[in-house]
């Protein structure tokens, strides 16, 4: 009876410190500092809830995705060269592909897909286009000349249009939908950063 009763009171003590030690824990989490939105993180959030709000072409969560890695912007015109940069690299690793769809020994493409092969071509030199038209359009939004920028941006975007079309009018399946559908959000993400950069408040007018 003895050691049922000892034992029985140990195991009570166990349960008891199973809990205590639980408890803590939840507490210490309880109490762990949630790790603050760095200014930078909370002016893309706005920002991308301002352009993406009003957006037919791209939501917030596309905003997020393609600026949330910009590290110390500090304005729209600054989250505007961010958008185009990143449009230059899709648009080059766009390029690759298509020269890898359509390279050498014709692997990926064959040789009797003659719509697809046409409809790659034009892409390619689409794209080439938005590939040459980037330094360009970088140089526009840090000169602060958003309409020249805007311009070629919306060339690209429907450049990126015109390249998914081209699959669709020749009835082949889009080996692009992907990055075609990136390149034209990307652009109007942009062009949308700018309509906002160049409003007075907003953009660098005070330093
Ligand atoms: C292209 O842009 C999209 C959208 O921001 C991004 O998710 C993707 O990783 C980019 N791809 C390349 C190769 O840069």
């Amino acid at each position: 009876m003895a050691s049922f009763s000892c034992s029985s009171s140990s195991s009570v003590m166990s349960v008891m410190g199973v809990i205590l030690l639980l408890f803590s824990v939840l507490l210490a989490a309880a109490e762990a500092p949630v790790p603050a939105r760095s200014a930078s993180d909370q002016m893309i959030l706005a920002a991308c809830k301002t352009v993406g709000g009003g957006s037919t072409y791209f939501d917030v969560t596309f905003c997020l995705g393609a600026l949330g890695s910009a590290g110390g912007a500090g304005g729209y015109q600054d989250l505007a060269a961010v958008a185009v940069d990143l449009l230059a690299t899709n648009a080059t690793s766009t390029e690759a592909k298509i020269d890898r769809l359509l390279g050498g020994s014709g692997v990926e493409v064959k040789a009797d897909d003659a719509a697809l092969a046409r409809c790659l071509r034009s892409c390619q030199s689409l794209y080439g286009g938005i590939v040459d038209d980037g330094p360009a359009c970088t140089a526009a939004v840090n000169g602060g000349r958003f309409g020249e920028a805007t311009a070629i941006l919306e060339k690209a975007a429907a450049a990126a249009k015109e390249c998914e079309g081209g699959f669709e009018k020749s009835s082949a399946a889009s080996p692009l939908t992907a990055e075609d559908d990136d390149a034209f959000k990307l652009a109007k993400l942009a062009v949308a950063l700018l309509r906002f950069a160049s409003e007075p408040g907003n953009g660098h007018c005070c330093y």
